[in-house]
């Protein structure tokens, strides 16, 4: 809980007014704040008492911090230092919130300001709510800040200006140029407002001035446009009733046109008819030569038609003559070919008889050499019986070696086998086992010895014998390769002449092939000239037949001509009387189209003439109709030049008028620029005096009178004085300066709080300001800052200088827990 002036420390002087009982009508009370993960504090509540407040710490510890958060809560990210992102603890996760929660009272009624960054981009949410009421009085970050500024009547930069100190603000308002200065102190008590607006409304003056000197070059005098307006009317006038005029001509000469017209289309229709009169008597005539024509060639054909009656009538006759010729003619031409036909057998059967004689001759031989082939071949099968006689002999030798040989092998594996045991017997003597009962031979040795001899010596005997016989088998064996190598010899050869028969057959087959085909043909040529039997043909008689023939032949082609003429003579005479009726008929319609002609009494000079008439006629209708045209157009063209001119002067009179209007808006912006000027100077007229006066006041009670009188140049530039003389600031200590300066700065917060807002806002922050002052001026300044208590019922002081916890009623020291963390407590 709060220590209050009645703590267990000892009651410093400068602390005797903290509490007021009489709380004046409008006021602001912090109350309380609340941290939850704001730069250096994770979770942190405090509660603000009316009083003197501080905060001591360490550098970078958070006492700035604390101060900061309220600005925040009240008006948002721009009262703080640097980015939105960098507020949430350092340490805190992004699922983590950042918030802060203010307590304040305002005339008696508590707030409740939430703000409040969420989420890995730092979402603001903000709310406001009014003690009492459940639903927020504002919502999020601009609605919020919005809300405060009204609510306190002090938009942010107001609040900074009165209620904030701010960390290195009397520094830098110390080492500032006059002008800069002049303009920071101007800008914190408000009066760059003034100059805001009387700049505004000069460039407005400005551009009225600009517009209206602008209209002004290009106006015109409204009366020489009237003038311009009454000629034209006149002129439209004129051009009017020469509009009429020629309108009123032209009818005139359409009406004249149109009488010319219909005469020029009456006599149109004559020719017209005329022409087309004179067309079909044109036909006529032609059709009627035509028919002339006609009848004059079928008359010529009649007459060549007479002329081949009579020739015919002198060729009467060769008709039959020629007939007869060409039979005689066809019966010699069939001699003819006969002829031919045996020419051709007799030498035909010349060539089969010698190509017959011919192939018969080597007949006799090959038969011959054939026979002598068939002899020899006849030994070939008594051949090959010797020889599989030879063979079956060779195998049974062979077989009869084989068994030889084996029972050989036989006989001296025995042999071999009997003569071991033979010599062993021999070797062990009569100590030798029996070879059939295997007991000692002893008294035996000699009959078996003698058995063994006789036995060794026929295996001998046998063994020789049958080499012997092995010998003479192997001899016979090759006698009988021999003879059968020879009998192969002789196979092959008589298989060779085999082959020849072969061949000499075929060679006397094909022969008597041939022999037989040319007996066919000779057969075939003889049964021909049988057939055509003995005639006789004399081919002089035939060329002559032949030359009678050709010319009996033109002649009777000529006769076949002029019969082909005489047939159609019936046919003639009757085209001929059709003609001549056709051309009678042809004739009558001549006349009857000639007489139509003459009846419609074309007079080509007549319809000239009119056709002339007309012409001019329509010329003249043309000039009058361009007359018309081109009085109308000077009448249109007058016309528009008259409207224009008319819309010229309505524009000129808006002009006039809206000039009128301008002028007033100028007289009144020159009037308000001079206002604003005058305004200016009278709030700073009376500003930097009351400025002075507070400051001068401060300085009074923290020099405890040393000095009295702070003045202030128009760029409030401090002078002192001191017994009795001013001085520049500095000619006075660093201390006495920095002294000075936050009276000013303090004197500057006075009179913004007491100027603004509808709600006085009762609290100040001083956040360092007490860096040079020794102790006994602390002591001072804070007594100075007791008695203002009537003005600030709370006032915030940071300061890392210790001693301050003995002044002070209130101390929230603050502590860092580790790197990233701080922690606050009341000591
Ligand atoms: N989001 C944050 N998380 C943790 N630390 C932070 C964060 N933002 C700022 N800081 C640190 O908090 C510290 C406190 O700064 P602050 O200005 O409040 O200190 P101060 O006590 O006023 O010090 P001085 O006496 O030097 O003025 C600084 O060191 C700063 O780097
Ligand atoms: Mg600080």
């Amino acid at each position: 809980m709060l220590r209050g002036a009645s703590s267990g420390r000892p009651e410093s002087p400068h602390i005797q007014n903290l509490q007021h009982p009489d709380i004046c009508a409008g006021y602001m009370i912090i109350k309380t704040l609340e941290l939850t993960n704001y730069r250096r504090f994770r979770s942190q509540a405090f509660e603000f008492p009316q009083n003197l407040i501080g905060f001591i710490g360490r550098n970078g510890a958070g006492k700035s911090t604390v101060i900061e958060a309220i600005a925040w809560a009240l008006y948002g990210t721009r009262a703080t230092r640097g980015v939105k992102s960098d507020i949430r603890s350092q340490q805190a996760s992004d699922r983590e919130a950042c918030e802060v929660v203010l307590h304040f009272e305002l005339s008696g009624v508590e707030y409740r300001v939430m703000r409040k960054l969420r989420g890995k981009s730092a979402v603001a949410e903000a709310a406001v709510w009014q003690a009492g009421i459940d639903e927020p009085l504002a919502v999020q970050e601009q609605g919020v800040s919005a809300f405060i500024e009204d609510l306190l009547g002090l938009d942010y930069r107001s609040f900074f200006a009165s209620v904030f100190a701010r960390q290195k603000d009397l520094a830098a308002l110390a080492s500032m140029q006059p002008e800069e200065r002049r303009k920071t102190i101007n800008r914190l008590i408000n009066i760059d407002a003034v100059d805001r607006a009387r700049w505004l409304a000069g460039e407005k003056r400005k551009q009225l001035q600009a517009e209206l000197s602008g209209m002004n070059a290009m106006l015109k005098k409204p009366e020489d446009l009237e003038e311009q307006q009454r000629e034209l009317q006149q002129q439209v006038d004129f051009e009017s009733k020469a509009v009429a005029s020629a309108q009123k001509t032209l009818d005139g000469s359409l009406k004249k046109l149109l009488a010319a017209r219909e005469e020029l289309e009456k006599l149109t229709a004559i020719r017209d008819k005329h022409h087309q009169l004179s067309a079909e008597s044109g036909k006529l005539l032609a059709e009627e030569a035509g028919l002339q024509r006609s009848l004059r060639e079928v008359k010529a054909e009649l007459a060549k038609i007479d002329k081949s009656e009579k020739t015919l009538q002198s060729m009467q006759g060769v008709k039959e003559k020629f007939q007869q010729c060409r039979e005689r003619k066809n019966v010699l031409e069939d001699l003819r070919l006969k002829a031919g036909r045996k020419k051709e057998l007799v030498e035909t059967l010349r060539y089969y008889r010698e190509q017959r004689a011919a192939e018969n001759r080597p007949i006799a031989r090959l038969e011959q050499e054939i026979a002598e082939y068939e002899l020899q071949a006849s030994r070939l099968s008594q051949l090959e019986t010797e020889m599989k006689k030879l063979e079956q002999e060779q195998q049974s030798v062979q077989k009869a070696l084989d068994a030889l040989r084996a029972r050989r092998a036989g006989v001296e594996s025995t042999g071999k086998d009997l003569r071991k045991k033979f010599e062993r017997i021999r070797e062990l003597g009569k100590d030798s086992p029996c070879p059939v009962c295997t007991r000692p031979l002893a008294e035996h040795y000699g009959p078996v010895t003698a058995h063994f001899e006789q036995e060794v010596r026929a295996m001998r005997e046998q063994y020789k014998k049958l080499s012997q016989d092995l010998s003479r088998g192997e001899i016979r064996l090759e006698e009988l390769k021999h003879a059968l190598g020879e009998k192969q010899k002789e196979r092959e050869k008589l298989l060779g002449a085999l082959a020849v028969i072969e061949q000499k057959r075929k060679q006397l087959d094909d022969a008597r092939k041939r022999i037989e085909h040319y007996q066919s043909k000779e057969k075939g040529a003889e049964t021909e000239l049988n057939e055509l039997g003995d005639f006789e043909f004399d081919e002089a008689d035939y060329a002559a037949v032949k030359e009678e023939y050709e010319r009996l032949a033109k002649m009777n082609e000529h006769v076949i001509q002029l019969e082909t003429q005489v047939a159609v003579k019936d046919e003639k005479v009757q085209q001929l009387q059709e003609l001549s009726k056709a051309l009678g008929l042809k004739r009558d319609e001549i006349e009857t189209c000639n007489k139509a002609i003459a009846d419609l009494g074309y007079d080509e000079k007549a319809y000239e003439a009119a056709r002339e008439q007309h012409e001019a006629r329509n010329n003249v209708v043309e000039e009058h109709r361009q007359t018309l045209t081109e009085a109308s157009k000077a009448k249109i063209a007058a016309e528009t030049k008259l409207q224009s001119v008319e819309r010229e002067l309505k524009e000129l009179r808006e002009n006039l008028a809206r000039m009128e209007s301008l002028r007033d808006d100028l007289l009144y912006y020159q009037a308000l620029d001079e206002h604003f000027k005058l305004f200016r100077q009278h709030l700073s007229g009376r500003l930097r005096p009351l400025i002075a006066a507070r400051a001068s006041e401060l300085l009074r009670l923290t020099t405890s009178g040393r000095y009295s009188l702070l003045e202030l140049d128009e760029d409030y530039g401090i002078a002192i004085v001191d017994q009795g003389d001013t001085f520049p600031l500095a000619r006075f200590s660093g201390g006495e300066q920095d002294l000075a300066n936050l009276c000013l700065r303090i004197a500057i917060s006075q009179v913004v709080a007491e100027r603004s807002g509808r709600q006085p806002v009762q609290c100040i922050v001083l956040d360092e300001v007490f860096g040079s002052q020794d102790a006994q001026r602390q002591s001072l300044i804070l007594d100075a800052l007791n008695r203002l208590q009537t003005q600030f019922r709370q006032i915030f002081i940071i300061s890392h200088v210790e001693q301050i916890k003995d002044i002070l009623p209130v101390i929230y020291e603050i502590t860092m827990v580790d790197e990233f963390e701080s922690r606050a407590q009341i000591v």
